[in-house]
């Protein structure tokens, strides 16, 4: 993979390919699940037989067997914190968070005033992850000696964001905001890790996959759509593919030692590049002042 990503050395994992998993004890919830690359990893679990709970607006799996679903706009960071109340009474061993968009053109704000794609993309994460991990650190799991949290984003860039100006309030630009989510979700990461050291906390980097993220820049259905993502279809793997690929390491037993960590879109350990412990700190540190300016509490 491009973008200056290098390989991590340390952490090497022993391939089961999918179709040999019986996940019938693991229970995921996948919060971006109704859609794109969450659908994928949802189908995919939930047919080696995992019991999937998905997060988002519209459901698209009712006919699939062990598939519940909590319907939750996740703009709103009193949805996240529901969501997170909901998802904490349940004996959770791996938690996926897929949920996101692309920053819009022109600057959006959600109706507590948040610039949109930080908030769906970003700070929904942060407050889910602050309701639930705690609870989460004291389940004893059937698969693994620690419940697992995958956050997927574009870690390992070196993509630090823009720390003193999350909101987006000064000189807008979509690309910068898109870029500051990706930071979040590193920092994200890595300051969970810390955080909750009975948890195992993994970013996964899936690299350019056809799917509706770009659509609130690039506008749904419009021709500059249509080319990008015809392009991408023709040269990347699909989501299929991908949650096929990352199945088998996403639930191998070699990545018990290993918290946090990085992938990218083969599964193979990547490092998290330029994120020292003050910046994450910092980082974290505004996105909770962000969070409470909003009204919501941080558990
Ligand atoms: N695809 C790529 O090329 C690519 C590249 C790098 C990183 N990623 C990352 O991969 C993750 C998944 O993206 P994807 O490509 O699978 O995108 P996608 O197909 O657009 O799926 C995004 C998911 O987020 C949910 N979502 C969006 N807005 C929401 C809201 N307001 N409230 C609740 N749920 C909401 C959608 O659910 P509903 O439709 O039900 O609202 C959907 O399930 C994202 O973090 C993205 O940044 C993707």
């Amino acid at each position: 993979m491009a973008f200056g990503i290098k390989l991590s050395k340390g952490l090497q994992w022993t391939n089961v390919t999918a179709d040999k998993l019986n996940l019938k004890s693991l229970r995921v919830a996948i919060i971006g699940g109704t859609g794109g690359i969450g659908q994928s990893f949802s189908r995919l679990f939930q047919s080696k037989g995992a019991e999937v709970i998905v997060v988002g607006r519209t459901f698209k799996d009712g006919d699939l067997k062990n598939v519940q679903f909590i319907k939750a706009d996740l703009d709103l960071m009193s949805e996240a914190r529901r969501v997170s109340q909901e998802l904490a009474k349940q004996p959770l061993d791996l938690v996926i968070f897929t949920t996101g968009i692309f920053a819009a053109p022109t600057r959006e704000e959600t109706a507590e005033g948040l610039e949109r794609d930080m908030a769906v993309s970003y700070l929904s994460r942060l407050v889910i992850i602050r309701g639930i991990l705690p609870t989460l650190e004291k389940n004893s799991t059937h698969m693994f000696k620690r419940p697992r949290v995958f956050i997927v984003g574009f870690p390992g860039t070196g993509e630090l964001g823009k720390v003193d100006d999350l909101n987006s309030e000064g000189k807008y630009s979509a690309m910068q905001t898109h870029m500051t989510t990706v930071a979040g979700n590193e920092a994200l990461v890595l300051d969970s890790a810390q955080r909750y050291p009975k948890i195992g906390l993994y970013g996964l980097n899936p690299g350019l996959i056809k799917t509706s993220i770009r659509n609130n820049f690039l506008g749904a259905d419009s021709w500059k759509s249509w080319a990008i993502e015809g392009i991408i279809g023709l040269w990347c793997q699909n989501a299929e593919q991908y949650a096929l690929r990352m199945l088998p390491m996403m639930v191998s037993s070699d990545l018990e030692a290993h918290s946090p960590a990085f992938f990218n879109n083969k599964a193979e350990a990547i490092q998290s590049q330029k994120f020292t412990e003050p910046y994450v700190k910092e980082f974290i540190g505004n996105s909770e002042e962000l969070v409470r300016k909003s009204g919501i509490p941080l558990d």
